[in-house]
């Protein structure tokens, strides 16, 4: 391809990323945005009206190599109500374009840059107040790829956090506004990947395969939050740290700047769901930062094998115990029955000890994240179902009494005997069915 062709850049919703630049010369690409002020839903029953750089938070991802000249037409919708502009961290130049760009509903503005410095940046609306159109959704990245381009990969994708501030509390249902002073105490409802609860979870998890490279294009919109990026059963091979030539190597979690960005990669080397979390832990499992990466392929038992076996440890016991998995019904003879009370108590502490944390003191749940285990028709429908999930965790949407669900619970470390105290627990509590769940239903399921 001739220098100097002109060229229309290709657009991607995330999490998507447009084709590699691979070995093309630098060119004049035209990039072409609109932004849009439009009602989304933040999580199941919650609606927001965001404020977006082509339809989507984070905005469209734009894909452009060094010394490519970018022609940007920045269009506001004529529905829109608000000014806006756009200040893109890959410009050298007053505002990062912001000054050039600010547009009214109805217009288009053009302004022109050459990119630099290659790398991956985060653009931004940067109207006043400016904290308020990032904290609607007004981000995305640009990549600015070296001559030659980065190395191809089997699989790239866009992830972008960002942090919302609604005048109701987290899951409170209904149209919620922004909520400025909630914004300046920096104390998020929501922290999200991809603008919304479960936007990288289920059916919207990515994908890949056993042997595959993964690249993960990793911004942080903020407004305010700085991000610890980690991903749940894999190391980054490789990151570039902050979005720039720096590579580190063999990273568990990578600081995201709010108004920062890195590039991860890594090797998948078994089958399974791996956790994207932002690990200030909280904001995963109680404000929504959670995605899902679903490796598909064959078991490779050399690098993971699962549990081989559940011993007996005992600190103080000199006797050395027979384990489980060699004599099984020995074992069951010596270890007595435990009486119903006792299966209640030592249930109830268990309970309070593990599940607790989510499904709260009275089963009640959290609306919109937790499910209820009081009064649940799910729960009462199926106890094989329900100690398959203690078991072996649950994914997916499901509907507990008329509510929908759409998260992950992981799988809990639980023996057979204790399953058994804790669901018999449950059951009989809080207006469930009742079932008395023994140890030997709770084998016929692991097994
Ligand atoms: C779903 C039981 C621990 C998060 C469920 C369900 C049951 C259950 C029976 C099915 C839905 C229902 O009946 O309401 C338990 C028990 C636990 C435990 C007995 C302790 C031993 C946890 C913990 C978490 C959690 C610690 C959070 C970290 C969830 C979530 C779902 C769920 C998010 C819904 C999953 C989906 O949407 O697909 N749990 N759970 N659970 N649990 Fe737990
Ligand atoms: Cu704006």
């Amino acid at each position: 391809i001739p220098v100097n062709q002109e060229m229309i850049a290709e657009l991607t919703s995330p999490p998507f990323v447009p084709t590699p630049v691979g070995k093309r010369m630098a060119k004049k690409l035209i990039v072409d945005l609109e932004i849009q002020e439009r009602e989304g839903e933040m999580t199941s029953g919650v609606k927001y009206i965001y404020w977006t750089f082509g339809g989507t938070v984070p905005g469209s991802f734009i894909r452009t190599r060094v010394g490519d000249e970018i022609e940007f037409h920045l269009k506001n919708h004529p529905d829109n109500k608000l000014p806006h502009n756009i200040d893109l961290h890959a410009v050298n130049g007053p505002g990062g374009g912001a000054e050039s760009s600010f547009v009214a509903p109805g217009h288009e503005k053009v302004f022109s840059f050459k990119v630099l410095n290659p790398g991956l940046y985060v653009y931004h609306c940067a109207t006043a107040p400016v904290g308020m159109h990032i904290a609607n959704g007004m981000y995305g990245l640009i990549l600015v790829e070296p001559e030659g381009g980065l190395e191809p990969v089997d699989k790239e994708y866009y992830i972008m956090q960002g942090d919302f501030y609604t005048e109701g509390k987290y899951g409170e249902r209904g149209l919620q506004a922004f909520d400025m002073q909630k914004a300046i105490d920096e104390n998020a409802d929501y922290v999200v990947f991809n603008g919304h609860v479960g936007a990288m979870t289920g059916d919207n998890a990515i994908t890949a395969n056993v042997g595959e490279t993964v690249r993960l294009f990793v911004g942080n919109g903020g407004p305010n939050l700085v991000s610890s990026f980690h991903v749940i059963g894999e190391i980054f091979d490789k990151v570039y740290v902050e979005g720039g030539d720096l590579v580190n190597d063999n990273v568990q979690t990578t600081l995201i700047p709010a108004g920062g960005a890195a590039i991860v990669e890594f090797k998948v080397e078994v089958p399974g769901t791996f956790i994207l979390v932002d690990h200030s832990i909280f904001r995963a499992f109680n404000k929504g930062a959670l995605g899902m990466l679903k490796v598909g392929g064959e078991e490779n038992e050399k690098v993971f094998a699962g549990e081989i076996h559940d011993g007996i440890y005992l600190p103080e016991g000199s006797v050395i115990q027979s384990m489980p998995s060699l004599d099984r019904n020995k074992e069951k003879e010596e270890v007595k029955a435990l009486s119903f009370e006792e299966k209640m108590k030592f249930g109830k502490d268990k309970y309070m000890a593990t599940c607790v944390a989510c499904h709260q003191g009275n089963g009640q749940g959290i609306p919109n994240a937790f499910p209820p285990l009081a009064n649940s028709d799910y729960l009462n429908a199926d106890v094989d179902r329900a100690i398959d999930i203690v078991l072996h965790g649950l994914s997916g949407e499901i509907t507990v009494n008329g509510k929908k669900y759409n998260s992950v619970m992981t799988a809990q470390a639980l023996s057979d005997q204790d399953v058994a105290n804790v669901l018999t627990y449950v059951y009989n509590s809080w207006g469930n069915n009742k079932t008395d769940v023994t140890p030997e239903m709770v084998e016929a399921v692991r097994n």
